[in-house]
């Protein structure tokens, strides 16, 4: 979600008014998810790395963060939304976390989307927490390193439960992963574009979606594989 800084340093305005427009664009997103039967969204709110910014734009976001976990909670809920929050947790102030946990627990049976939230996230740190519950499955004598594949190592990262992604949006013009789930989007496809979140609507999401639907797929495979009928023709 990048673009909320330069979105009100355009306006003349302190950074925290563009997180906060940039929370609209979060309800924007998520409607259009589940107008168009999107089984789940995953957010970058906010990543490991963003704890090092100015104590008081931390502060603002901190701020922000619960109030949204109070107003917007009850309604993702009536819509059938399941919030997972993923990302270190411990850093978070204990009245976030509880509430964190409070919103997972309501939300838990939704079908309608998942909504995931990756704040205090990192790809990196993912990685190596997975890699760590396996070592400490192999010190204990629960597993053998032979044992170790990529579907286990997949198992024990962030969003197991869920489909890798099939689309990629950074909004912001730069054209970067910045971290973001790197296990997870090892055939994802990209789309960027230079619109800041905050201006996030509609048309964008679908200018991605038709951009998606345009591409071909490969996973590795050649063109003639994945569309044999093509071949033949
Ligand atoms: C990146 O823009 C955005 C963030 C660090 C915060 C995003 C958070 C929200 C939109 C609010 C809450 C959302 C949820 C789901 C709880 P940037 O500040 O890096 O923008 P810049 O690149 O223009 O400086």
């Amino acid at each position: 979600m990048d673009g909320n800084g330069r979105w009100a340093e355009r306006r003349h305005r302190p950074r925290s008014l563009g997180h906060r427009a940039g929370a609209k664009a979060v309800r924007v997103c998520m409607e259009f998810c589940i107008k168009h039967g999107i089984a789940s969204l995953t957010l970058f709110a906010f990543s490991s790395e963003n704890w090092n910014r100015p104590a008081e734009e931390v502060g603002a976001l901190m701020k922000l963060f619960l109030h949204m976990l109070d107003s917007e909670v009850e309604e993702l809920h009536r819509r059938g939304v399941r919030i997972t929050f993923i990302g270190e947790r411990k850093d978070f102030s204990e009245v976030i976390r509880n509430k964190m946990q409070r919103a997972e627990l309501l939300t838990r049976d939704n079908r309608q989307l998942n909504m995931n939230i990756a704040a205090g996230y990192g790809g990196r740190a993912d990685i190596t927490q997975a890699t760590k519950s396996i070592v400490a499955d192999i010190a204990s004598g629960n597993l053998h390193p032979d044992d170790i594949d990529e579907v286990l190592l997949g198992s024990r990262m962030s969003l197991a439960d869920q489909a890798a992604p099939d689309l990629f949006i950074r909004t912001g013009g730069d054209l970067r992963i910045s971290n973001f789930l790197l296990w997870q989007l090892a055939y994802t496809e990209m789309w960027f574009t230079e619109t800041l979140w905050p201006d996030l609507d509609e048309i964008t999401l679908q200018q991605a979606m038709d951009d998606f639907a345009s591409r071909e797929r490969r996973f590795g495979l050649t063109s003639a594989q994945v569309k044999p009928g093509d071949a033949a023709a």
